[in-house]
């Protein structure tokens, strides 16, 4: 199974990916998602949604917009910079994105025209010569709150006739938030279904690619997915990535004896030590993202880091009234000071 690190707007940027790498294990990068209208437009910040210096050559580019010209000049610009592939988010539920006709507003629209986006982008990947940026990938939901599977198979298949080789599934309803729990069933279902009806056409064993995605923390939820789902071909990890940015390699230690990942200053010894990894993702952040974005994705950060410490709602908490980042790492080092046998992770 390849593990994959999820889309999250303000955590998946190229600070994000640098801290990863250095603890190895990821199959694939999915970026924060990349807004076709600005990137098109030249916005300000858009050359740092596009930042590609660690693994280039694992980034998949995630967009997100509601308008057909602007998908297709959007593809043409994330294409030249390589990668797997560009993924369309059609999962997105945040009532703005949905509101703008972006997002899972796509799974909503009459097929035809869902269709077309992914026409234009699937025309720009098949004429990019210049790279192996290839791939068409869709991020998505079951549905709406009144989808039936009679909808999300027509969807699915919608996908395939459009060239889509990657699925992606987070298991929810639009309206379902986080914290629900996850229905992974619905993935192996999705998995079947695809290699079933479509596999045995593919010359490529590997064309179709089912990715299930919700609520994997650690190597017990891997391994409980993989049991569960058989038929898929990987896991993204979102929140889970940020908060134990080690994740992706212990899973893979499990699942694969033989994987070796070259030690590294951050994992060369036997310990974790969690002081210092929070200090070189905010070394990673700073070197990686505009300082206007430095407190902002800092504080986002720590909403899922904190998670590993037993008192994490106080540490948090101190953390978000900070307002620089030196700040942040004085009450990182404050709570170790108290709490010391909760800095380092056997
Ligand atoms: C802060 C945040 C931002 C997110 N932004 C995106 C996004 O840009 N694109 C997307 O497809 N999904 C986005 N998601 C959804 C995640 O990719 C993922 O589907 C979800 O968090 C469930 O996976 P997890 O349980 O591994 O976190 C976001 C989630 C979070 C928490």
């Amino acid at each position: 199974m390849k593990l994959i690190f999820g889309p999250m707007a303000t955590l998946s940027h190229q600070g994000m990916r640098r801290t990863l790498s250095k603890f190895g294990g990821v199959d694939e990068y999915y970026t924060e998602m990349i807004h076709t209208s600005s990137l098109v437009a030249g916005g300000q910040y858009e050359p740092y949604y596009i930042l590609n210096e660690t693994e280039n050559e694992k980034i998949v580019w995630q967009l997100t917009g509601n308008k057909l010209d602007d998908f297709a000049e959007a593809a043409k610009i994330v294409c030249q910079k390589g990668g797997i592939g560009i993924d369309i988010n059609m999962g997105c539920s945040a009532p703005d994105i949905v509101r703008s006709g972006a997002g899972i507003a796509w799974m909503k629209k009459p097929l035809s025209e869902t269709a077309k986006i992914l026409e234009s982008v699937r025309g720009v990947l098949n004429e990019n010569k210049i790279n192996n940026c290839k791939r068409l990938s869709v991020k998505f939901r079951l549905g709406a709150e009144d989808w039936t599977e009679k909808k999300f198979y027509n969807f699915i298949d919608m996908l395939v006739s459009e060239g889509v080789s990657q699925f992606v599934l987070h298991p929810r309803t639009q309206k379902e938030k986080l914290c629900r729990p996850i229905r992974l069933h619905y993935c192996e279902e999705l998995a079947k279904y695809i290699l079933e009806k479509y596999g045995t056409y593919a010359k490529d064993a590997n064309a179709f690619q089912i990715i299930l995605n919700g609520n994997i923390k650690d190597v017990e939820s891997a391994m409980a997915a993989q049991k569960k789902c058989p038929s898929c071909h990987g896991i993204m990890i979102a929140r889970g990535a940020v908060q134990k940015p080690w994740v992706f390699s212990q899973i893979k230690n499990k699942m694969n004896s033989e994987y070796y990942f070259e030690q590294t200053d951050i994992i060369s010894k036997k310990e974790i030590d969690l002081l210092n990894v929070a200090k070189v993702f905010i070394e990673d952040l700073k070197e990686c993202q505009p300082k206007d974005f430095w407190k902002s994705r800092a504080h986002r950060f720590f909403v899922y880091y904190c998670n590993n410490f037993m008192f994490a709602s106080q540490v948090r908490c101190n953390i978000l009234n900070c307002v620089n980042l030196e700040d942040m790492i004085l009450q990182l080092e404050n709570y170790f000071e108290k709490m010391p046998e909760e800095r380092f992770l056997k």
